[in-house]
């Protein structure tokens, strides 16, 4: 009888709270939202947060309805979980935000979203993220948009039904301060972002003119705090340590961000996430002549990522393919065996920009020393696999035709294993020995 009290008065007043900090949130919006009509959601995405138990979903309506909910439904039972509302700048948008908790680890959660006693949506699934699983797939992504190239690049990903998550190095939707650019570009990844979280890095393109940052701190929640966004922060997925790091932001030694990197890269545990991905925008080596590489971030980062052991630095921001080898301040440390690399060798700095914007196709020639594979009249997407039984990644650079370019794998073994060409060289080397072992043989014996 004790717990009932305490309960019934939070029940009591919960919605009155909820309604007041609504208004409050709803105070600036525009006077065109009407309130408490019948909403229609959209844009409804998923995003994880650094608890593998809960998983946030972000929608928005064009109506102040006011008290949206998330429903949601697994072996732990129905749940329901209120959503915080607002909207940004002069956008005729509401936003609504709900985390849902509690989620057992590894298992399908079907889940809606809308109106408390009124609208809901149709019910979407997804599969919470087991870190401990031995096998997890994702693609990478950045510099989208909504080109026909971008929408290619988007069907591909709708298509993909084994994929995990997707991650997006910036330069995300190019609205620029066109807020309804925003709006269609996320109703046009939702089938794929109702079932599987989007992560990002901030690019330059989101740096609006008018708005800021403002469109996505509100539209890509990474802290669930609306009236603050964190620019770089880390996820832990299957064997691997995924940093989301801004370029857009100071980086220099004695900035904020920079100590956050060197704390949070020295904390790895190795032995649960092998590998650590570097996720951010602007790329500390490119050989493209549209931008090039960022000397800055280089100089102020690159020591840290070789000391820390970062085994691959994902960018944008040149539209383009170029994959380094394992460097260090210019210089090639390992050229690994047949496109295999054992981690540790220093940083591979990829830069991906080939999302669906105009191509930049003028290159530094000759090709650095430290470019190992490049690309500039091309689009797609790039897919990684985490094979935990043999600790062990692989990174796919699939293009919109349906062909494959550049492929390689780092493992966390020190020692090469031949990879299925070369074994196969190896068991002709093999039966050699035997062939020439059986001559002297036989020629032992004619004596
Ligand atoms: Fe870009
Ligand atoms: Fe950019």
């Amino acid at each position: 009888m004790r717990h009932i009290f305490p309960l019934l008065v939070i029940l009591l007043l919960a919605p009155l709270a909820n309604a007041q900090s609504v208004d409050e949130s709803f105070q600036d919006c525009p006077g065109l939202l009407i309130q408490n009509q019948s909403a229609s959601e959209e844009q409804i995405h998923l995003q994880m947060t650094d608890d593998s138990s809960e998983m946030t979903v972000l929608w928005a309506t064009s109506t102040r309805n006011m008290n949206a909910i998330v429903e949601y439904n697994g072996s732990m039972g129905v749940k329901v979980a209120d959503a915080e509302s607002y909207c940004y700048g002069n956008h005729n948008v509401a936003f609504h935000m709900a985390t849902m908790t509690g989620l057992p680890i590894g298992e399908e959660i079907e889940y809606r979203v809308g109106t408390q006693d009124s609208d809901m949506t149709e019910w979407y699934n997804f599969t919470t993220i087991d870190p401990s699983a031995t096998h997890f797939e994702w693609i990478s992504i950045a510099d989208h948009g909504d080109s026909s190239e971008g929408m290619d690049v988007s069907e591909a990903i709708i298509a993909d039904t084994t994929a995990q998550m997707v991650t997006i190095s910036g330069d995300i939707s190019y609205a620029d301060g066109e807020q309804n650019a925003w709006d269609n570009w996320f109703n046009f990844q939702q089938e794929s972002m109702t079932s599987i979280p989007w992560v990002t890095a901030v690019g330059n393109h989101e740096n609006e003119p008018g708005y800021e940052f403002a469109p996505y701190e509100h539209r890509f929640d990474s802290d669930q705090q609306i009236e603050s966004e964190t620019f770089w922060y880390s996820r832990n997925v299957p064997g691997v340590h995924m940093v989301f790091m801004s370029t857009e932001h100071d980086f220099a030694p004695g900035s904020t961000q920079f100590s956050w990197l060197e704390q949070d890269l020295s904390s790895v545990n190795r032995d649960v996430t092998p590998f650590v991905i570097v996720y951010g925008h602007k790329p500390m080596y490119s050989s493209n002549s549209y931008h090039g590489s960022e000397v800055e971030l280089r100089d102020s980062l690159e020591a840290m990522y070789v000391a820390q052991g970062v085994d691959l630095v994902i960018a944008g921001h040149d539209h383009f393919y170029e994959r380094t080898w394992p460097v260090s301040a210019e210089t090639v440390m390992d050229t690994g065996n047949d496109e295999r690399f054992s981690r540790g060798q220093g940083p591979i700095h990829l830069v991906i920009g080939i999302g669906g914007r105009s191509a930049y196709e003028e290159l530094d020639e000759p090709q650095p020393e430290w470019s190992a594979y490049r690309e500039n009249n091309s689009y797609g997407w790039t897919r990684l696999v985490y094979d935990g039984d043999v600790r062990e990644l692989t990174l796919t650079h699939h293009r919109t035709d349906g062909t494959i370019g550049d492929k390689f794998t780092i493992q966390e073994s020190p020692s090469i294993v031949e990879s299925d060409d070369s074994s196969e060289l190896g068991m002709v080397g093999m039966d050699s020995v035997f062939a020439i072992v059986a001559l002297l043989g036989a020629a032992l014996r004619k004596r």
